[in-house]
């Protein structure tokens, strides 16, 4: 039985290359809908890419929705400087022509999971945590419905990327996730820590243009473009590929590990917004709220990305 699950997204190349590996896995994942929310670029164009995407992937039938447009509490930032005026820069793309639907994604979301029996839809966010604090706080009894919130956001060893405290995804809505993290739902977070470890170098870069398909293709295109900040600011050896971590845990959770923990976020802070304060050496007593990666098996993910991509 595939395991029932909502992407919720700002696309972004890793978003896409995300989406593309759960659309590529239908006997193991049962893609519900796909969520746009405001992120690495404006809502106008993170559904326009997401419904790219799916089309990219051969699934014009894909439910996609537009969610919230500014995070709860503060101005929208954005990341054109990481991935390009489109948000999917590096390839070009024709514009989509499945359709967007009419509902709101948020209403989707609710929806979903009020029609669902519980635990048995998983939400996988890889952008700013707005659509679903929005959820959460407009139908609060949905949080005790969600099987598992897999999440990439934040960081701990690897402290930040927009900010030297913060995490992109966590520090444009902080409030946001806030509510997320104390909403009592079992959360698995992908932090830099594990996305850090998932570069696609040169060797895989060429494994993705090696399939010789279009999907490959687009790839490799997307990683070219998308590693040059990465690797200006870190000197690292590729792009990370962080929200795909989120789609191999799903997929095989064991090429990952880390540890249950306490994790609070900071909103107050102008200096610190948007930091995930992790307890990862248990030195207070607050209680854990998350299962908090620190470490992947990076061949095993790149084996698994590249096997899945070329199927589509
Ligand atoms: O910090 C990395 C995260 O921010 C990724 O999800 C990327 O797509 C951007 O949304
Ligand atoms: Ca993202």
């Amino acid at each position: 039985m595939p395991r029932q699950i909502i992407i919720d997204t700002d696309p972004g190349q890793d978003d896409a290359v995300a989406i593309l590996l759960a659309l590529a896995s239908p006997a193991e994942l049962d893609v519900l809908g796909i969520t746009a929310v405001a992120g690495n670029v404006p809502l106008a164009l993170t559904q326009k890419n997401a419904r790219i995407v799916c089309e990219l992937a051969g699934r014009p039938d894909m439910p996609v929705f537009a969610g919230c447009a500014a995070p709860l509490a503060h101005t929208l930032v954005t990341a054109e400087h990481v991935h390009g005026k489109s948000g999917l820069d590096g390839p070009v793309l024709p514009d989509p022509t499945m359709p967007l639907q009419d509902r709101h994604a948020v209403d989707f979301i609710i929806d979903t999971l009020r029609a669902s029996a519980p635990g048995t839809v998983t939400l996988c966010p890889l952008g700013p945590l707005t659509n679903i604090a929005t959820a959460f706080q407009r139908a609060p009894d949905i949080a005790a419905r969600v099987q598992e919130i897999v999440l990439m956001g934040g960081a701990y060893f690897q402290v930040g990327n927009i900010t030297p405290a913060a995490e992109f995804n966590i520090y444009v809505d902080p409030e946001a996730a806030k509510i997320v993290f104390g909403s009592g739902a079992p959360i698995t977070v992908m932090p830099l820590d594990v996305t850090h470890k998932a570069l696609t170098t040169a060797p895989h870069v060429a494994g993705f243009r090696a399939m010789g398909t279009h999907v490959g293709d687009m790839v490799a295109a997307w990683t070219d473009f998308f590693e040059r900040f990465d690797k200006e600011k870190y000197g690292s050896a590729g792009a990370p590929l962080h929200d795909p971590c989120v789609i191999a845990y799903l997929l095989e959770p064991e090429m990952f590990s880390g540890r249950h923990v306490n994790v609070e976020i900071e909103t107050v802070s102008p200096l610190t917004r948007g930091m995930t304060v992790a307890d990862w050496w248990r030195v207070t007593d607050r209680a854990p709220n998350a299962m908090f990666m620190g470490d992947l098996d990076a061949e095993r993910f790149f084996a698994l990305l590249t096997e899945r991509l070329a199927r589509l």
